[in-house]
């Protein structure tokens, strides 16, 4: 058997004297997509940054079966971890293409962004595929200012899959899309699994999420409280008081998007 592509285990971090995560277990097993679901404040984002390096933690980060607790954020995205954020920073300045290009590029200290474009030709080709893979290769010349809040969200995503990587957490991807926009991009993220891509999904749409993942985990003031497959979250009394609550249930059965 092959190790998973990520897993967390026993991650505690504290703000001050306050678990914002609290003791948290999870695996992302190759290819698949993992749901990661729990109200504001709960400690979904700060769980990622723990996984990616950006905040201290306690316990241990494996990607592919290798220890990279002790590495730094550069050093966890070399071995294939990638993951976007909340709000999505593109260089107003840059093309679409450049701004996903840029997440390409191997660092090293001499390398500036314009040196980035000196071996165009691979790159524009891995930049088309990224940037098809979230449905927007047509936008491969334009600028972000040009762009729908959804579109911007998208490049943010195709940034993510730009590089190739093993498994990479999505924090909030669908925030700020349209319906179709979200319905879509569940199905380019199920697509993308079929290549091996492992990932880890938050989300606060709950169709969105249940329709798009294998595997679900509910978190709650920093601690699991559930975890199962879609259909059975999605019956969960005890999720649906402490997170789901009637208005949110989506009417349609997850099970049925898939
Ligand atoms: N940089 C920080 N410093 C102090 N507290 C933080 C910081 N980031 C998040 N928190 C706190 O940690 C808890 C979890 O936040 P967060 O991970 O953003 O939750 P979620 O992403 O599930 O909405 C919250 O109580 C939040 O206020
Ligand atoms: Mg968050």
């Amino acid at each position: 058997m092959t190790a998973p592509a990520l897993v967390a285990r026993e991650i505690t971090v504290r703000y001050g004297g306050v678990r914002a995560v609290s003791n948290v277990t999870l695996e992302v097993p190759e290819g698949k997509i993992i749901g990661l679901i729990g109200p504001n404040g709960a400690g979904k984002t700060t769980l990622v940054d723990a996984i990616t390096g950006f905040v201290p933690c306690d316990g241990r980060v494996e990607i592919a079966g290798e220890d990279v607790t002790r590495l730094k954020p550069h050093a966890r995205a070399r071995r294939g971890l990638g993951r976007t954020w909340q709000a999505v920073e593109l260089f107003d300045d840059l093309s679409v293409a450049e701004n996903v290009a840029v997440a390409i590029g191997t660092p090293s200290p001499w390398a500036t962004i314009k040196e980035l474009f000196v071996k165009p030709t691979l790159e524009k080709a891995r930049v088309g595929e990224a940037l098809d893979s979230v449905g927007i290769g047509h936008l491969f010349d334009a600028m972000p200012t040009e762009l729908s809040e959804g579109q911007r969200k998208l490049v943010g995503i195709a940034r993510a899959f730009a590089g190739s990587p093993r498994v990479v957490c999505l924090d909030e991807p669908a925030a700020g899309l349209d319906t179709t926009e979200t319905h879509e991009l569940g199905m380019q993220l199920r697509g993308l699994t079929s290549g091996g891509t492992s990932m880890l999904l938050i989300d606060h749409d709950i169709g969105f999420v249940f329709g798009a993942c294998d595997h679900v985990v509910v978190v709650e003031f920093g601690t699991v409280i559930a975890e199962g497959p879609p259909h059975e979250i999605y019956a969960n009394e005890r999720v649906i008081e402490a997170y789901l609550g009637s208005s949110a249930i989506p009417t349609e059965d997850p099970g049925a998007r898939r």
